[in-house]
């Protein structure tokens, strides 16, 4: 999801630009000095240079965005601004000004902010769920992503996608182990899985193995792409990248003829269920080839459906496969933690294979579960909020044209809400009397979803995967430590998600 990363920005490139933006700002900052009468009162934040603001702050200090911000909490508190070039950051940590702002005001504070050209060329132009200012084309967007796709009935429809999914992930990981000593790859795996049924749900054709690398491989790249370069944050900069913004439009293009052919096929099969007699009843694209949007005479075009389906793909893929990698590592942390979900399993199904409705009742998994989700939020930041008018938190301006940023881990980790944040226990949801309500209507403690109007609407179907996921998992295997013995390393890193910075490699043992 949205992530800032200035890691392909080498030290030279650094010292180049500084200099320009440095010379270049200070002639618009002097320019444009005479024209700024009304004070804004904004949240106190690190001084910064005239116009570049903290940007090169950031980048050069060679920290990964949200480690940046984590360092600056103990000194500016729960609401603090930073100024990235021409982009005011308002972040805030806590979690009563997370409730303030998305629950009590979540109709001032539940818009988004403009985006840069890059990412306008990939969102068509605002034209997705979660880049949709707020208003008619959001409503319209998200009512039919989630009537048609996310509600509680409709996931139910795919549960044997699901089985399918999970017996080829059991599958993969048997083999992978066997020509490895024993030793899988957890991140790549999980991820893979979520992805196949992703991609079923989203098209409803059939596709072979590599195909779906072909396609995954694109929505990599895609990614890469959109990843914030320096003159996102200073326009100013942009002539000295003609060769990103070409590529921007050639990676459009491939995108775009990547998955029309997707999309014509199950237009085809829809017209002639003969075809295919084994895809799906029923897909996102089908929702898509005739929505109606409020305000819009016609229905998205091609380019917009393109957009519109890796939105779904790639919103579940790399925040579902980054929950279970950290579950992994803290079930090879916590051996005692996986016995118990392992007994729970056996003692719910016995010897029959775990399905997801097991894993619903499964009240200890369910805890851990939750507590995986409070520790290692898969994305440190929500998407970045944006306010439909000028409006006041903490007794601060929040303009218009301000990123509000919601850090999540400074909510989850805040030892005035949690016992013993920093370790990772499930009891503290079932003995600990430490409940939390993950949609925030009752009272923010925890967010990994976002709350309010905004809030996550694959929430359901996430916790649904990583349930399912993390028992057939345990059911299958034993987890432990690869190389034997050595310790599991949780330090992060930033790559779309928060990742383990040394990816995880496990051995596994299956269990019969
Ligand atoms: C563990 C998995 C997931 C996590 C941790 C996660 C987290 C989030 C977060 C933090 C937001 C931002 C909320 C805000 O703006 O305040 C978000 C928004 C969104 N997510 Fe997820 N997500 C997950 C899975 C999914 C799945 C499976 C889908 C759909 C297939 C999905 C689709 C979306 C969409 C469309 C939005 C934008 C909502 C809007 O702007 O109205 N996510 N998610």
């Amino acid at each position: 999801m949205d992530s800032i990363s200035f890691s392909s920005l080498s030290p030279y490139y650094h010292l180049i630009f500084t200099a320009l933006a440095f010379i270049a700002s200070s002639v618009v900052f002097l320019l444009s000095r005479k024209s700024k009468s009304k004070v804004v009162n904004l949240p106190p934040g690190p001084p910064g240079w005239p116009v570049v603001g903290n940007l090169f702050q950031v980048a050069r200090s060679g920290k990964p965005f949200f480690q940046y911000v984590r360092d600056l909490l103990p000194k500016y508190g729960p609401i603090f601004t930073l100024r990235m070039g021409t982009r005011t950051m308002i972040i805030i940590s806590s979690a009563e000004l997370a409730y303030e702002a998305l629950i009590e005001k979540g109709q001032v504070f539940s818009s988004r902010p403009r985006e840069n050209p890059t990412r306008t060329i990939f969102s068509c132009d605002k034209f997705t769920v979660n880049a949709a200012v707020y208003g008619p084309v959001w409503r319209s967007l998200r009512r039919n992503m989630v009537q048609g796709m996310l509600s509680t009935s409709r996931l139910r429809e795919f549960r044997d996608v699901r089985d399918v999914a999970m017996d080829k992930l059991v599958a993969r990981l048997k083999s992978e182990a066997e020509a490895n000593n024993g030793a899988v790859w957890v991140l790549s795996n999980a991820r893979f899985a979520v992805f196949c049924i992703l991609l079923s749900m989203c098209f409803g054709v059939e596709m072979d193995e590599k195909m779906i690398e072909k396609i995954d491989q694109m929505m990599k790249t895609v990614l890469i792409t959109v990843d914030p370069r320096i003159d996102d944050f200073l326009p100013i900069l942009s002539p000295f990248f003609p060769k990103q913004r070409k590529r921007v439009t050639e990676v459009r293009k491939e995108q775009i003829e990547g998955l029309v052919p997707l999309i014509e096929k199950r237009r085809a099969v829809l017209k002639n269920p003969g075809l295919e007699p084994n895809s799906v009843s029923f897909s996102y694209l089908d929702t898509l080839f005739d929505l109606k949007i409020e305000g819009r005479k016609s229905g998205p075009t091609t380019a917009e459906i393109v957009t519109l389906c890796s939105e779904f793909v790639n919103g579940g893929t790399d925040t579902t496969g980054t929950a279970i990698e950290w579950a992994i590592a803290r079930m090879i942390e916590n051996p005692d933690i996986q016995s118990r979900l392992y007994d729970e399993i056996r003692s719910t199904v016995g010897d029959r294979k775990v399905n997801e409705r097991d894993a619903e009742k499964m009240v200890y998994l369910n805890a851990v579960v939750k507590e995986l989700l409070r520790k290692h939020p898969p994305t440190y930041f929500s998407l970045t909020h944006a306010v439909i008018e000028p409006a006041k938190l903490a007794g601060y301006d929040i303009p218009t044209d301000t990123n509000v940023e919601f850090f999540l881990p400074g909510i989850s980790d805040d030892p005035k809400l949690w016992t013993n944040p920093e370790k990772f226990n499930p009891d503290r949801f079932i003995t600990g009397g430490e409940d939390a309500d993950i949609t925030g209507v009752k009272g923010v403690k925890m967010m990994p979803f976002g709350v309010g109007r905004r809030i996550c609407p694959g929430l359901g179907m996430a916790t649904t995967h990583v349930n399912l996921m993390i028992a057939r998992m345990v059911q299958e295997f034993e987890w432990s430590a690869y190389p034997e013995n050595s310790k599991v390393d949780f330090s992060e890193k930033l790559e779309f998600t928060v990742v383990m910075k040394n990816t995880l490699r496990a051995k596994v043992e299956p269990r019969v």
